[in-house]
């Protein structure tokens, strides 16, 4: 039986892909910052039968140590490690650089970029070990080099994602190593990352940009899914695996008179079962 572990995965797109990780009978490692959520999430994700085991751990991935500590408990409870996914991730206040504070900074750079290099150092480790193995992390706004206000931190981090994947995937092959690494572009997704910055505070998203989610997103569920399926099969080196082609996106917009989606509710709460099958 093979076995994923998911860095993240309390919620959105982490715990939805071990969801559909579950559907192959894969043994899922789920982990977070806070022993509750994964509890709960644990309980959720038992509800969907499967022959694979999950088991879950606190970790924060900004901490080396305590990826380092992930990993040795994943390997202690099933022996080998199939798939890795760099996939926590902070989402960041809708500021210009100069009026970021010092530790917003470093939250952000922490979590989005040193995180996901954490995680792959780790991840290669023992992978090289076992022989084997693939590693992915994930894409996002600023990944091709788009820019935004307000998007500056977490657009570095992401842009610096991509180059890392790469240059993992490229050294990976050089020394021979038997692992595949791979970059995972989920396109829109509306998740709680997609109304809260760092994690908490609320952001207020303008109708316009509403509008935009409402044609361009779609929900953790859909996207999971479709990495998932993908990720099963993939034995490519340095692949991009891309939910939202510009293929899709340009169909997105020319069908948008009949979009049915409205992923906000009063308040923003966010609608994303509700729309699931829209
Ligand atoms: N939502 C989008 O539109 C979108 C688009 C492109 C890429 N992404 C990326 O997809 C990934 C998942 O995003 P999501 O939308 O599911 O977000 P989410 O906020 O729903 O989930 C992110 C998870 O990461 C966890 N997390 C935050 N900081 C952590 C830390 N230091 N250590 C461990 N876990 C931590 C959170 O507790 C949360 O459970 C992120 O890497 C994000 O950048 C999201």
């Amino acid at each position: 039986m093979k076995t994923v572990v998911i860095t993240g995965s309390a919620r959105g797109l982490g715990y939805n892909m071990s969801r559909f990780f579950r559907e192959y009978n894969y043994n899922v490692v789920i982990s977070d910052l806070n022993e509750e959520n994964l509890i709960k999430a644990k309980e959720e994700l038992e509800k969907y039968s499967s022959e694979g085991k999950i088991a879950y751990k606190v970790c924060n991935v900004s901490k080396i140590e305590e990826l380092q500590e992930l990993m040795k408990f994943a390997i202690s409870e099933f022996e080998k490690v199939d798939i890795w996914i760099n996939n926590a991730g902070v989402n960041q206040p809708q500021k210009a650089i100069w009026e970021l504070s010092e530790s917003d900074i470093n939250t952000l750079i922490d979590v989005d970029l040193k995180g996901a290099i954490f995680g792959s150092k780790v991840a290669m480790e023992q992978m090289i070990k076992q022989g084997s193995g693939a590693i992915y992390n994930i894409e996002g706004y600023g990944s091709n080099d788009a820019h935004m206000l307000g998007l500056n931190m977490y657009g570095t981090s992401k842009r610096a994602v991509t180059y890392l994947t790469e240059s993992l995937a490229q050294e990976a092959e050089e020394r021979n190593t038997g692992v595949i690494v791979g970059k995972l572009s989920p396109g829109i997704m509306i998740t709680e990352f997609t109304t809260h910055s760092l994690g908490n505070d609320k952001i207020e998203l303008a109708d316009k940009t509403k509008k935009v989610y409402n044609i361009l997103g779609d929900t953790p569920q859909t996207v999971g899914k479709f990495l998932v399926d993908k990720m099963v099969t993939n034995t490519k080196n340095n692949v991009k695996i891309n939910w939202l082609t510009n293929s899709k996106a340009f169909v997105r917009f020319m069908t948008a008179g009949f979009n049915k989606r409205n992923f906000f509710g009063e308040d923003q709460k966010l609608l994303t079962d509700e729309n699931e099958k829209k």
